[in-house]
């Protein structure tokens, strides 16, 4: 029986499907208790009845901080601590270049995937403090250390998500609260499927060029996220982890 996350209160957003549905389920099957969040009930309810006793879930749209702050309290409300949280709900963007973002995508994307990310690691912080310490994983991408000319916004909150990263890391890390994220090459999920609607042939062009010869899967990705989150990666902090089978892109 493995134990990596044994005992854990850990929370995971954009749980309803992709990468935080595989997470959720790793975290609880290394033994965590996870509260699962997204604004998808059906997938949420379906999710933590496959998990089981150890699931539960928090209907909400991340794009409000009011929402992120009303999930962590009620993490704490119904658990006593939080030990972890991996920061994964994010917006994909319509491929467009710089000159072509309407404001109306820029503002969603930057404020889903860098605004909410940065005040859930500010609840979660909080939270963390009053229990003596914890683990954050932030979802960032393998775009956000290369040019983005398809994706730039995208590109442009997951950058700024490993800034804050690395600052949350070395302001915490005397309080005993690791902040690292995962940067993911593409991975078979929903988001990645829209892109290839927008983009066709967007999979197979990576798959051709990737060392392993093909996307991840998110249980992948999630198997990362749940070391990060162990004590046994309890001298890492302020990393952000590439998973993307050797490729640099
Ligand atoms: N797939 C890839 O190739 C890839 C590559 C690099 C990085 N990533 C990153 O990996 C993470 C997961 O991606 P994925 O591929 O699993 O994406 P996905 O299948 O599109 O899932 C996104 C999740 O975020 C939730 N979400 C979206 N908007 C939300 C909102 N306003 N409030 C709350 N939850 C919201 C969605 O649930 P609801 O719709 O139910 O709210 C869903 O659970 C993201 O951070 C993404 O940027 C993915």
């Amino acid at each position: 029986m493995s134990t990596l996350l044994n005992g854990k209160i850990i929370l995971v957003t954009g749980a309803s499907r992709g990468i935080g549905a595989a997470a959720a389920q790793l975290f609880a099957a290394e033994g965590a208790t996870v509260v699962l969040t997204a604004r998808n009930e059906d997938n949420l309810k379906r999710i933590t009845a496959e998990i089981g006793d150890a699931a539960s879930y928090l209907v909400a749209d991340l794009a409000e901080v009011s929402e992120i702050d009303r999930v962590v309290a009620s993490v704490v409300e119904r658990h006593g601590r939080l030990d972890g949280a991996f920061n994964n709900a994010a917006a994909g963007e319509p491929p467009a270049n710089v000159g072509e973002t309407p404001e109306a995508v820029f503002d969603h994307v930057t404020g889903l995937n860098f605004k909410a990310v940065y005040f859930a690691v500010a609840a979660q912080v909080r939270a963390m403090q009053a229990t003596g310490g914890g683990a954050i994983v932030n979802c960032s991408s393998i775009g956000s250390l290369v040019a983005n000319p398809f994706l730039p916004a995208y590109g442009a909150a997951k950058r700024a998500v490993n800034s804050l990263t690395a600052s949350a890391a070395v302001e915490y890390a005397a309080e005993g609260i690791r902040v690292n994220a995962v940067a993911p090459g593409m991975v078979l999920t929903e988001m990645v499927a829209d892109w290839d609607k927008a983009t066709p042939g967007i999979i197979d062009g990576y798959a051709a060029t990737n060392p392993m010869g093909r996307p991840a899967r998110p249980e992948e990705i999630a198997e990362a996220a749940a070391w990060l989150l162990s004590d046994r990666s309890s001298y890492v902090t302020g990393v952000v982890l590439p998973v993307t089978g050797g490729s640099a892109i």
